[in-house]
């Protein structure tokens, strides 16, 4: 792609959501599925902490430092060309104090190069995200299921399926607004409610398992295209299975090494009959 390309901004994405376009996101874990998804016009990357379990393994997003995000943000951020990149804070980075939300989404701005950070929370989070604002860095809220609470949630569920516990949702999602998040994720609530909150809300929302009502909608690459077969969300779709793919080069180049098929003649590197005859003239003075 050529180095002119422009670089979209989060009022071009405001503007198409505005225009009734469907916007979407999709998280990268490093530079080759970066590019990839710069290149296919989506308008944000996310790095985002699900890189823990999609690249790192661990079990969950837990785990995830702040040094790790920044890694992999970097070998993004190189690739990142046209789309937004958001950067996600991992559990811990804006959990204690403003000053800390402030410094850790500088970081991952400055050193992660990312153009957007990701907090996860809502009412609850909402002064930490308020201070990182006001500093200077658009936030793009996470509400619903919000995986770096897994324990406080009980596991990996469905949220505000009762009425008090949508109502919760709905003051989360203003909260977030009210604190100057450019956009929100809905992870895994019912299409109802993320439909409500897209609708009283002026600041894009982007669905991850929250039905087709929302202004965007977010995958994970891995899931998307079969790169990780740990666990499909029931909210992903796979739209590729490139594991498969991949599975089947890895057992043909096995084959073919056996049979002697790998490397070919077009894959080996030539020394001169001359230079050839004369090595051995070597090797054999040397005996
Ligand atoms: O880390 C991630 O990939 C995310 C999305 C699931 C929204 O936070």
């Amino acid at each position: 792609m050529a180095d002119d390309v422009k670089k979209l901004t989060i009022f071009d994405v405001q503007e198409k959501v505005a225009a009734g376009e469907k916007v979407f996101q999709v998280t990268a874990t490093d530079y080759p599925t970066a590019l990839l998804v710069d290149r296919s016009g989506i308008e944000f990357i996310l790095i985002g902490d699900s890189l823990g379990m999609t690249a790192l393994g661990y079990p969950s997003t837990v785990p995830v430092t702040m040094d790790e995000m920044l890694y992999h943000a970097k070998a993004i951020s190189r690739a990142a060309k046209r789309s937004i990149l958001v950067g996600d804070l991992p559990l811990g980075a804006y959990h204690a104090s403003t000053s800390d939300a402030v410094s850790n989404a500088m970081r991952m701005v400055k050193e992660g190069g990312a153009d957007v950070v990701k907090m996860e929370g809502g009412e609850d989070v909402a002064p930490m995200i308020e201070a990182v604002v006001r500093a200077g860095i658009p936030v793009m809220g996470h509400m619903g299921l919000t995986p770096q609470l897994i324990s406080k949630l009980g596991g990996f569920r469905v949220q505000g399926k009762s009425a008090a516990a949508g109502a919760q949702l709905i003051r989360d999602a203003d909260a977030l607004e009210r604190a100057g998040c450019f956009a929100v994720v809905l992870e895994a609530i019912p299409d109802r409610v993320a439909a409500l909150i897209t609708e009283r809300l002026e600041i894009p929302t982007i669905g991850i398992g929250a039905g087709p009502h929302c202004d965007g909608q977010n995958l994970v690459l891995h899931d998307l295209v079969g790169l990780f077969d740990r666990f499909l969300p029931k909210f992903a779709k796979r739209y590729a299975n490139v594991g498969e793919t991949i599975d089947a080069a890895l057992r043909e180049f096995q084959q073919e090494v056996r049979d002697g098929a790998f490397p070919a003649a077009e894959h080996s590197f030539v020394m001169d009959d001359a230079e050839y005859e004369a090595l051995l003239r070597e090797l054999g003075d040397g005996d």
